[in-house]
């Protein structure tokens, strides 16, 4: 089964608008996991908007699940990552003052940065997964990298899903089953929702891990986080 990674963001957001400490990022990340999440995603950005780096380290004891770190490799971001030892990194091409992540690495001009810093990453003992869009050849200069994973950047599915499923899903689909030739693992996420992913979960092989932040917390205002989780878990089985 695909699993689930809850990307805390959002509730760090709701809690800097503020100053105080609430919402609690801790216990969120803590009542995700007692609510059936299978891992805590956290994406810490260089101005801090959202998730600080203190709350990186505030988590590591915490998480009992699969700790997700997503990040552009700056220096920072890498000496912080390489302390706090989460089982998994995933690299993120974004500028610093990105409003979210658009768009996957271009893994041909950046091989020989991205195989440094993974190298460092391995010794590290940190499995890595690269952002990537579904093409070819970047699947295949991923590989050439040395990551453990590729996470797909799903955002053009989600916005194609409406018009056209099948349509939207084949590239990914396809792109999988090309990564896993290469005997990289595969993670997806950006724009994925109770709509739809069920369809993508169904339609695209080797899928191990979907990360899912601003649809998940929205849909928690309504739902409830705990029934949301629930919601989001039934659609990978
Ligand atoms: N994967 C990556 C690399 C991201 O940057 C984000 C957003 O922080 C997500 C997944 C989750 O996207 P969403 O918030 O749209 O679910």
């Amino acid at each position: 089964m695909t699993r689930l990674s809850v990307n805390i963001n959002k509730i760090a957001t709701l809690r800097n608008a503020r100053g105080g400490n609430i919402p609690d990022v801790l216990k969120a990340a803590v009542d995700c996991e007692r609510f059936g999440a299978q891992g805590i995603t956290v994406h810490p950005r260089p101005d801090e908007r959202h998730i600080r780096y203190q709350d990186v380290l505030d988590l590591r004891p915490l998480i009992k699940t699969e700790f997700n770190i997503e990040g552009y490799p700056s220096r920072r971001f890498l000496d912080l990552v390489i302390k706090v030892k989460p089982h998994q990194v995933t690299l993120v091409p974004d500028a610093p003052d990105a409003l979210t992540s658009n768009q996957g690495w271009n893994t041909r001009k950046h091989q020989d940065f991205l195989a440094g810093v993974i190298s460092e990453l391995k010794k590290a003992g940190i499995r890595t997964s690269l952002f990537t869009d579904t093409k070819r050849e970047t699947i295949e200069y991923a590989a050439k990298t040395g990551t453990d994973r590729i996470e797909l950047y799903t955002e053009p599915y989600a916005s194609a899903y409406r018009h056209n499923p099948d349509k939207a899903v084949k590239p990914f689909a396809e792109a999988s089953h090309l990564a896993h030739s290469f005997g990289l693992e595969v993670n997806a996420g950006h724009d994925l929702n109770l709509e739809n992913l069920k369809f993508f979960c169904r339609s695209v092989p080797y899928l191990e891990e979907v990360s899912i932040g601003h649809a998940l917390i929205s849909d928690a205002l309504y739902f409830g986080l705990e029934n949301t989780i629930q919601l989001y878990l039934r659609q990978l089985k």
